[in-house]
């Protein structure tokens, strides 16, 4: 585990669901600090709790409103249902001012999962560009990982795509993922992430037609991914 006064704080909004708790995990693991959002701050104490002791007790990670977590992080990253997107994001631009945020969400509209149905921005990723405004510092991320892998220690084979709004708001990004025992790849400007999101359909439908839960994406012909510079922020 890295010395965690070197490391970001991380704001995991909505971290008390499948993903959200899936990345802290991960992150904790790491060394990172790792505040829990939810609407209900008594919920997100308990995934604390509940991490802490998955993790061990050096970890750093404790629950609170999604406002003050947004507040206190140096970078967020959002996971919660397409359903609560767009106000959950109106609620928080004030605090996600100046921030980089990653989020994690796709637009699937139940019952119909299996099949891409973006929002009239495009994507996600560009609904919450319209909502938080031209300045805002957004990142994509993850959208194709499943929360089961994520909270198993196994290595996880699926790769991640990152798209944002510039090459430095991607590479934070990207340190993340690594952070979080992944593969990233730069997959460039945020309009990029209509495919990326896209694509978590394309695997859902690929699961239910082959009897699998593990679907996943693999980046080939290129050499892997360079190093990044420093995971230590
Ligand atoms: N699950 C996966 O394997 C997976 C994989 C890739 C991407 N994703 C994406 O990640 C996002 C989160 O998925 P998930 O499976 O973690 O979702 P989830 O467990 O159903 O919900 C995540 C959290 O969102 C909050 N939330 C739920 N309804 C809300 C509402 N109406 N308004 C505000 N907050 C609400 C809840 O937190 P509080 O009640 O504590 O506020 C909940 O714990 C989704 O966009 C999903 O498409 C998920």
């Amino acid at each position: 585990m890295s010395e965690p006064s070197l490391l970001l704080t991380i704001a995991v909004l909505g971290g008390t669901g499948k993903e959200g708790k899936g990345l802290a995990y991960r992150w904790a693991k790491a060394g990172y600090r790792v505040l829990i959002g939810s609407r209900t701050p008594e919920k997100a104490q308990a995934a604390a709790l509940e991490l802490i002791a998955k993790v061990g007790d050096k970890a750093f990670v404790e629950g609170t409103s999604n406002e003050k977590a947004a507040q206190a992080a140096d970078i967020a990253v959002l996971t919660v249902p397409y359903a609560a997107h767009r106000a959950t994001l109106e609620q928080l631009r004030p605090v996600l001012q100046g921030k980089i945020l990653i989020d994690v969400t796709v637009p699937l509209v139940p019952p119909k999962v299996t099949k891409v149905q973006m929002p009239p921005a495009g994507s996600a990723a560009l609904e919450a560009l319209e909502i938080l405004g031209p300045d805002a510092q957004i990142a994509t991320a993850f959208q194709n990982i499943s929360h089961e892998h994520l909270m198993s220690d196994d290595p996880i084979e699926c790769e991640v795509l990152v798209t944002g709004v510039s090459k430095a708001v991607r590479q934070e990004a990207l340190k993340l993922v690594e952070a979080a025992g992944l593969t990233g790849w730069d997959a460039g400007p945020l309009e990029n992430s209509v495919v990326v999101e896209g694509l978590t359909s394309v695997l859902i439908h690929i699961n239910k037609q082959y009897n699998s839960t593990h679907a996943g994406i693999k980046i080939t012909g290129v050499a892997a991914p360079p190093e990044l510079p420093n995971t230590d922020h």
